[in-house]
């Protein structure tokens, strides 16, 4: 069975590739992983905040310094434990590709260009095969418009793609008014892929101490639906490849997801539920499911579902949700 795809210009054996998580940080877990046949691997973020503190020559924010700093740096947790920090990230690049062979993807996480440019060079220098911006702003300010943050986000793109020859994948949000076109501009600005979607951390209130409960929950399957929608929406519109994150829990999600027209799909929290090894489990169940269907690679069933055949996609979905309410009826 032949499951090569290729995803920013790499050729992958196959389309399963580890998300951005804990799991990624480490190298143990890297070496489990390429065993296990995951195609490429994401390291977890590194934080804009991060290179600021660090460019500030602050080591970490402490009682003592903390009045000293802007007000965004000022409650900056300890995360070295998460990602290694801003220079011990570049050592674990460099570490992860002495381990693996497989393609090792470097993540930012901000949304402003800053000190991204900068570090997005020592990035490719520490040796990532490519790099993922996850662009993570919540727009609570009534004064920004959205035609500001788009701009924001382009601008960071066009810096990144600037300073940086290895490819650059933007991790996007499902929250745009007019997704399609915000696709097609960051296309248009040379993003080599977009990553669908970013899932937003969403804090739930403790009613008895009335604080804020902060907690990143794994995804479910149910997640998938929006991926596949926007993947068939755009596969047929843009140059840039898409990858598919969230909900990928069994081998045929993998199967929808190339189908809709994804280069390759990307897990973390199914790996977290059930082990490292169960990405051995994913590859046989979609291996499996090509063999009963008679196709003998992975690309055959590539983007037969996209809706670039579909005139007006918004029509198209109207006139489904209508047949499904309809269907209630009887
Ligand atoms: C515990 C945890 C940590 C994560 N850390 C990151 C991160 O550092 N950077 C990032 O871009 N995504 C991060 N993600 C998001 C995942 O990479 C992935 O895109 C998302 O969870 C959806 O995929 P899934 O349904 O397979 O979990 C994290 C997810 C989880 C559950």
């Amino acid at each position: 069975m032949d499951l090569t795809t290729k995803y920013l210009g790499m050729t992958l054996k196959n389309p399963l590739i580890v998300s951005a998580s804990p799991l990624t940080a480490y190298i143990d877990n890297l070496r489990r992983m390429e065993l296990a046949g995951a195609a490429a691997v994401v390291l977890p973020s590194l934080f804009e905040e991060q290179i600021e503190l660090q460019g500030m020559g602050v080591d970490k924010v402490t009682p003592m310094n903390q009045k000293n700093l802007p007000d965004a740096l000022q409650h900056l947790p300890e995360m070295k434990g998460y990602n290694r920090g801003a220079n011990g990230y570049l050592a674990h690049i460099y570490q992860a590709k002495k381990a693996v062979s497989i393609p090792v993807i470097a993540s930012l996480n901000g949304y402003y260009s800053g000190g991204w440019v900068q570090y997005a060079r020592l990035i490719e220098a520490a040796g990532a095969d490519a790099m993922e911006l996850n662009i993570y702003y919540l727009a609570t300010k009534p004064n920004i418009s959205s035609q500001e943050i788009e701009e924001m986000y382009l601008h960071l793109v066009r810096d990144v793609k600037a300073a940086v020859s290895i490819p650059v994948a933007i991790k996007l949000s499902p929250y745009f008014s007019a997704l399609a076109n915000m696709a097609s501009r960051l296309d248009n600005m040379g993003a080599d892929g977009l990553v669908l979607f970013n899932r937003f951390y969403q804090p739930d209130f403790d009613l008895e101490t009335r604080g804020v409960v902060s907690s990143l929950d794994l995804s479910s399957q149910a997640e998938l639906r929006l991926r596949l929608r926007w993947t068939a929406v755009l596969s047929g519109i843009l140059k840039a490849d898409l990858l598919v994150t969230g909900g990928v829990e069994q081998g045929t999600d993998i199967v929808k997801s190339m189908m809709a027209g994804a280069k390759a799909t990307a897990v973390a929290s199914v790996l977290l539920k059930n082990g490292i090894e169960y990405i051995k489990t994913l590859l046989t169940e979609l291996e499996e499911w090509l063999v009963a269907h008679d196709e003998e690679s992975i690309t055959g069933i590539q983007g037969v579902m996209s809706q670039k055949s579909v005139t007006d996609p918004a029509a198209f979905e109207r006139a489904n949700y209508m047949n499904v309410l309809k269907s209630l009826e009887e």
